[in-house]
């Protein structure tokens, strides 16, 4: 979507991979959707350096709202327990650190956690959207018919510009048109959203984002082109931090997401972060290479003996033209020990006859000099494991 938004795939935060519809704010204060989450997350963002790191959006997943609309006006409600001050309240709480506001809605009756849906009021919701000073949307699809997505999608996105706001749309709708086997019209994404889910929801474990990893590989000769300035493929939330992922699973999320061009939206608990996985969220090089101006969206190059190789053309490009590389060599195996693999260059399609610089991005000490394209790269990686690097083209 050319709104001048997501010039470089979205960062920020959003509650639902690791708090999901938690509402009894009895039980669990400091898990439940509510005011304080968002404000503390906002706090959190800032003074443990994630802001400056460019994490910025942050977003309200569902469970947000009343049951019911307000009956004189049909507007949509904020829960009331939950959020006491009102969401002008939290966006300028968000505003005055310095991050953008984002929030979820549903194209259909309901939301897929059962809250009214935008259908049928679209352009009161979209109005209502931007006095509440929203910067970011995203609009799930539940309870939707997915025949008039195709229309419907593309609307709210015109009533959401015609407000004068800019915001961010999320749109799932590619998804919930694949979940009945029809390909997505992808020119249509690209032109009317900022960024869309392709698959299903990410869960808290290293299984979920395999499968992830392993449908954007084997449909990137459908997927990947699409990506790119203002319109990108969502592989969903970064979930590091959480229960689920080892230290070196968690290594493994952040290169493949970074080669993907993909939104870095964490959903997790700033609270308890470890330094080690923080360190990782906040690794300057390896956001730098999601964020690359190209905007290109990387693949899967190679799989030899289950090891698979990831590439994404960045800059610095040189004189000629030629691109740098962010190359990921990401290990499915788990056969115990580090396992050794060689790639020439030119096999994994880095073929400048200049040569490039190399060095690891998760130890940034580790340099390994130049290296030309009809060299052997000799690597080892752990099981389940990556090794990442940036190979910059010479000039
Ligand atoms: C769907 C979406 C999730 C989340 C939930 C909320 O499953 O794909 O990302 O928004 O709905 O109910």
């Amino acid at each position: 979507l050319e709104n001048g938004l997501a010039r470089t795939p979205p960062m920020g935060w959003m509650h639902w991979e690791r708090f999901r519809c938690i509402t009894d704010c009895q039980k669990y204060p400091n898990e439940c959707i509510s005011e304080n989450l968002f404000k503390r997350t906002t706090d959190l963002l800032v003074s443990e350096g994630y802001a400056a790191a460019g994490y910025e959006y942050v977003i309200i997943d569902d469970c947000w709202l009343e049951k019911n609309r307000d009956n004189a006006t049909n507007k949509l409600v904020e829960d009331r327990y939950r959020f006491p001050s009102g969401l002008n309240h939290l966006a300028d709480y968000i505003h005055e650190a310095g991050l953008k506001f984002g929030l979820y809605q549903d194209y259909g009756t309901h939301t897929c956690a059962g809250y009214p849906g935008v259908i049928n009021h679209m352009e009161l919701d979209a109005q209502t959207f931007a006095e509440w000073d929203v910067d970011y949307v995203k609009l799930d699809g539940c309870y939707a018919d997915t025949t008039t997505m195709d229309a419907g999608y593309p609307e709210f996105g015109r009533l959401l510009n015609q407000t004068g706001r800019p915001m961010v749309y999320s749109c799932s709708w590619p998804v919930y048109q694949e979940y009945e086997g029809k390909i997505p019209d992808y020119e249509a994404l690209k032109q009317h959203c900022n960024l869309w889910r392709n698959y299903d929801d990410i869960d808290d474990s290293f299984e979920s984002v395999a499968k992830i990893m392993d449908y954007f590989s084997k449909n990137q000769d459908r997927i990947q082109p699409h990506g790119g300035p203002g319109h990108w493929n969502d592989p969903d939330m970064l979930i590091l931090g959480n229960f689920g992922l080892s230290y070196d699973q968690s290594k493994l999320q952040m290169a493949v997401w970074a080669i993907l061009a993909a939104p870095l939206i964490m959903s997790n608990d700033l609270a308890t972060v470890r330094p080690e996985i923080k360190a990782i969220l906040q690794n300057r090089e390896i956001i730098a290479v999601n964020q690359d101006p190209l905007g290109i969206q990387g693949r899967r190059v190679l799989i030899q003996k289950n090891v698979e190789v990831w590439t994404r053309p960045i800059t610095p490009r040189n004189s000629a033209g030629e691109y740098s590389y962010a190359v990921a060599f990401v290990n499915r195996r788990t056969d115990g020990a580090p396992y050794p693999i060689s790639f020439n260059l030119k096999e994994m399609g880095l073929d400048s006859l200049r040569g490039y610089d190399v060095v690891n991005l998760f130890e940034k000490s580790q340099k390994l000099g130049v290296i030309k394209q009809t060299h052997i790269f000799n690597t080892r990686i752990i099981p389940n494991g990556v090794n990442f690097f940036k190979f910059t083209v010479l000039n």
